[in-house]
């Protein structure tokens, strides 16, 4: 099948929907590829080199309508587009169904296939790789922290220098979704000290594990509405939310808004009187501008200074990093052609009992099917009511803390089995019993008293230790020691030798992972 890429439409667009990396990926696959000339130019891609990639440039986007089988593309199709589109073709791209209906009515009349990449169903971990809406927030998360850093006036860092000291910035991210997160990770990697606040209270660890803090509003109410999306709070929360972001305004340099309820309007959360608050020179980066914004004052589109405060209102924040946006997209698309195409001869099949395929898929040969029957997920786990913290320091396992009696109990019990087994047992058992008992407890003590979060580092330094085992093998095959003892047997040397091979792999690769997943916890 014939693949084609046309150039972006939309006004300003600069990403491009295959880069040449993909288009060599995809000839492996058997396809064919046709990029409209030019299409990949604003992205840094030359049609140099999507040829040399393999790639066929093609003068006009009409001709790649009318002659590939499968048109990938970014941006949702202009009615223009749609009209010159050859009938049967397989689109796809972003389409947002519910936001456009027309479109939808436009394609099922030319029966072509679309497949949404917006619609992709998000919670199955097998769609992860093709997560498009990922991928770009990602990226969008980052360049509002460039944006920030560019119309800040100060070092995000903090520095002591002859001319004088210079206090760390402080931002504050609010929404701490896909791009919530990559701003609090680009905020903090530039030094800022970084806040963050998000309606799910499951994100905070994520928050912090990215160096920021969750700043949590003191109002209980779980804002998760499932698979990972916000649900819309009640009043009282609301109200108690306004309070500690009009706090937070008072005393951060940057607000990066990133809030979004699937469906609804952007929810309002930086009023006008808290832009008045903020200190002269701060800056907020709403990026919910195209969906209304987060904040009252926010032109979508524009930088505007009010109150002494600039915000940016970008709404195309990918474009602003098309090469990286670009790649990950069709990277994206890659995976998915990758689902379609497991022949891999270059045909595609969309598979309507495949979850994952039905969910993006919104027309099907002309015929709309969105949306999506609700997936069928395993129910999830009741919440656990929440328990005080254990007094017991120290134990990284949890449970529940042990009794000082209870413990001197067991201990009792446990030392009068003993001296019953010393009593009777036979003396050989005895030695063996006891080196059982103290391993047991050992580690036992070890594993408790390490934190879980560093239980895959430690079992992989005890699996590597465990290659100790090698000294036997070495004593095999050790030359003998005395004159006249016999020299070891030629399959027990051979044999030694091999497993001292394999346990070596074993205990360097044991090592070597434990070195990488600390290094993974350290700032
Ligand atoms: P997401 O759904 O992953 O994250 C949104 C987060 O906001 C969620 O964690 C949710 O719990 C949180 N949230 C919802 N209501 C809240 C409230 N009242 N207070 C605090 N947190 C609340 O969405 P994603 O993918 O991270 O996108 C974030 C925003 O960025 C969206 O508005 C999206 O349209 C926009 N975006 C803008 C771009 C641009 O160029 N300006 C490019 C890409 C995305």
């Amino acid at each position: 099948m014939r693949i084609g890429i046309p150039a972006e439409t939309r006004a300003g667009e600069k990403r491009v929907a295959t880069v040449p990396e993909i288009v060599e990926k995809l000839i492996k696959l058997g396809f064919n590829v046709a990029v409209e000339a030019g299409a990949g130019e604003a992205a840094n891609f030359s049609d140099e080199a999507y040829r040399a990639a393999g790639a066929e440039i093609v003068v006009g986007a009409a001709k790649i309508w009318a002659e590939s089988d499968i048109v990938f593309k970014v941006t949702v199709a202009s009615s223009a587009e749609v009209e010159v589109m050859r009938e049967g073709i397989t689109l796809i791209g972003f389409i947002w169904p519910a936001q456009n209906p027309e479109l939808m009515q436009q394609l099922a009349a030319k029966k072509v296939t679309v497949l949404a990449i917006d619609c992709l169903p998000r919670q199955l971990s097998r769609a992860q790789k093709m997560d498009a809406l990922t991928s770009q927030a990602g990226v969008a998360g980052y360049r509002a922290v460039i944006e920030a850093a560019n119309v800040f006036g100060r070092f995000f860092n903090g520095q002591i220098t002859a001319a004088g000291k210079v206090p760390p910035a402080k931002v504050f991210i609010a929404g701490a979704g896909v791009a919530g997160l990559a701003a609090i990770g680009a905020a903090a990697g530039l030094g800022a000290i970084v806040r963050a606040n998000d309606t799910r209270a499951e994100v905070a660890d994520q928050v912090k594990s990215l160096g920021g803090e969750f700043v949590k509003v003191e109002y209980e109410e779980e804002g998760g509405g499932g698979g990972g999306y916000a649900k819309v709070m009640s009043e009282g929360f609301l109200q108690a939310q306004r309070e500690m972001y009009a706090k937070q305004a008072r005393e951060v340099d940057i607000i990066i808004t990133t809030a979004l309820i699937p469906g609804r309007p952007a929810p309002m959360l930086i009023t006008a009187d808290m832009v008045k608050s903020m200190k002269p020179g701060s800056v907020i980066v709403d990026m919910a501008g195209e969906r209304g914004g987060n904040c009252e004052l926010t032109e979508a589109g524009l930088v505007v200074v009010k109150h002494g405060v600039t915000i940016v209102g970008y709404t195309d924040l990918n474009s602003r990093l098309a090469r990286q946006s670009s790649t990950l997209y069709s990277t994206n698309l890659f995976r998915l052609i990758e689902e379609l195409c497991k022949t891999r001869d270059g045909m595609i099949n969309v598979n309507m009992e495949d979850d994952a395929i039905r969910g993006l898929t919104v027309i099907k040969d002309g015929e709309i099917t969105w949306p999506a029957p609700p997936l069928k997920m395993p129910a999830p786990k009741p919440a656990a009511v929440a328990k005080p913290a254990p007094a017991a320091q120290g134990h990284g396992g949890g449970g529940k803390p042990v009794s000082a009696g209870k413990t001197a109990a067991i201990f009792a019990v446990a030392a009068v089995l003993f001296l019953l087994i010393g009593a009777y047992a036979p003396a050989a058992f005895l030695g063996h019993f006891t080196v059982f008992v103290l391993a047991c407890f050992v580690g036992y003590m070890v594993v408790w008293n390490v934190t879980p979060a560093l239980h895959t580092p430690l079992m992989s330094v005890t699996n590597a230790i465990s290659s100790i085992i090698a000294i036997g093998a070495l004593v095999q095959i050790a030359p003998p020691l005395k004159e006249g003892l016999d020299r070891p047997d030629v399959w027990i040397c051979a044999l030694a030798v091999a497993g001292i091979a394999l346990t070596a792999v074993n205990m360097f690769g044991g090592f070597a992972v434990t070195r990488r997943m600390l290094a993974m916890f350290r700032k």
